[in-house]
């Protein structure tokens, strides 16, 4: 037997899902009676929350776990958790003697009972995808900064060739309404203005996620809503609709397409057209005409020709993404895509990203530029470089920098001013509006 550990550390390196499964798991382990451990400060126990989408995941997950070694030869009690634990299994403890406890993304309720289970001589590990949802275990929400992330759905069926999450992550499975609901009442009497509802295909919702934002959007003192990750085969019209009619719910959709190329999408798996996309767009824009559109893009999948790129580059810009998010494709062991014959070199890679990122660039810049004299509300969420400078989001979640007395969690009325790809700076506009 040794002590149980008294201090944590949780340190996500995922998705948005990732950072909300590290949340639950830091207030599990708070809920215990332990505490965070101050930064700068050892901890007894560090949770690494790993992510598996892209090459050498695994790899520096393991770099990781080894820098944990103290100067003293000792070490914190090491809880590999997330994708990458999922992946691994048990295996992981073969690659590192290092590591406690592996705890993949569907079992981490049982986290206390495996950290009692290593103090007890064990190094016990828990990869089960089990029907009966983790969320029931999990302490109630009490505190939330200004900004939350929900989880409504998990997991995902829609196997793209290229892609870990259906394995790491399981089946789709939406978390019941009366569930959601009550988190989101909890997360904005713990302090949220703004809830982000999140699912691998978080537009696949049992029941109609507008349905559950319409729900939602009743909770008093709650004023944004967004929510991600969207698949394009389940853009409904009720979501749609959605956006013209909820006020709370903001001009901000990420619809990723990965490529312009219907070859391309063909061999993804991804049951869509570039064309198909195009019209779930056009029907969104009549509803929302203001909407900031992001996406992600994966180049160099095998197969992509010069051509296929350039379906990419056009759809770019027919689009106009306001923000957007691309990838060098990385082959994932045990994927379709990873055994398909057509690689792409890696120079040719690399030219292609570049080429796109400039393409984005341009667009987010334009985008940008267009609000430049628009008055609009920002939520404060951080405190800028300069004294007295403060940064939020506005409704189209660009960051904007503004001058004011402000706190975190404050929304104001600022003029945009001025603006560049990935910032905005913006003067206020009058005393804050709510605190
Ligand atoms: N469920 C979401 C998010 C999936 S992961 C969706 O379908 O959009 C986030 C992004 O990572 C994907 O959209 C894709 O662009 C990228 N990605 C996933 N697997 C990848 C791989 N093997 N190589 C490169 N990028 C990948
Ligand atoms: Fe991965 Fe495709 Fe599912 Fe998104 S929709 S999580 S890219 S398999
Ligand atoms: Fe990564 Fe798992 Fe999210 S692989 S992207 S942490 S679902």
């Amino acid at each position: 037997m040794t002590d149980l550990p008294k201090t944590y550390r949780v340190k996500s390196f995922g998705c948005q899902m990732n950072v909300y499964d590290g949340e639950r798991m830091a207030e599990l382990l708070g809920a215990q009676g332990m505490t965070a451990a101050a930064e700068g400060e050892d901890a007894d126990l560090v949770v690494l929350n790993t992510c598996h989408i892209r090459e050498k995941a695994a790899e520096k997950a393991y770099s990781d776990v080894g820098r944990l070694k103290r100067e003293d030869g000792s070490k914190p009690v090491i809880a590999l958790a997330g994708c990458v634990a999922q992946a691994e299994g048990a295996e992981a403890k073969n690659r590192s003697k290092l590591i406690d406890l592996v705890v993949g993304p569907q079992a981490y309720h049982r986290l206390p009972d495996m950290v009692a289970e290593v103090a007890a001589g064990q190094r016990p590990v828990d990869t089960d995808m089990p029907a009966i949802s983790k969320f029931g275990a999990l302490p109630a929400r009490k505190r939330s900064g200004p900004s939350a992330f929900l989880t409504v759905q998990e997991g995902c069926d829609k196997f793209c060739t290229y892609c870990v999450v259906p394995y790491t992550r399981g089946a789709e499975i939406s978390r019941p309404f009366s569930d959601v609901v009550a988190e989101a009442q909890a997360l904005v009497e713990g302090g949220a203005k703004e809830l982000t509802l999140l699912g691998q295909n978080v537009n696949a919702y049992d029941g109609g996620l507008d349905t559950l934002i319409r729900e939602i959007a009743r909770i008093d003192g709650l004023e944004r809503i967004r929510y991600t990750t969207s698949h394009p085969n389940d853009m409904t019209d009720g979501l749609i609709a959605a956006h013209a009619e909820v006020d709370k719910l903001m001009p901000y959709l990420h619809l990723p397409v990965q490529s312009g190329s219907d070859k391309i999408l063909k061999a993804m798996n991804r049951s869509h057209s570039a064309d198909s996309y195009l019209k779930v767009l056009d029907k969104m824009r009549v509803a929302r005409p203001d909407i900031a559109i992001s996406g992600d893009f994966i180049v160099g999948f095998p197969g992509e020709t010069e051509k296929d790129f350039e379906d990419t580059l056009a759809i770019v810009d027919a689009v106009g993404y306001a923000s957007a998010y691309s990838f060098k494709y990385s082959p994932r062991p045990g994927t379709p895509a990873a055994t398909m014959e057509g690689a792409v070199a890696q120079e040719v890679m690399d030219e292609r990203l570049q080429r796109l990122h400039a393409r984005l660039a341009e667009h987010s810049l334009a985008f940008n530029r267009a609000t430049i004299g628009k008055s609009t509300r920002i939520l404060i969420d951080r405190k800028g470089r300069l004294p007295g400078q403060m940064i939020g989001k506005s409704p189209w979640l660009q960051s904007v920098f503004v001058e004011t007395d402000a706190k975190i969690g404050d929304l104001v009325d600022v003029e945009i001013t001025h603006a560049l790809p990935n910032s905005m700076g913006g003067i206020l506009q009058r005393e804050k509006v709510t605190t």
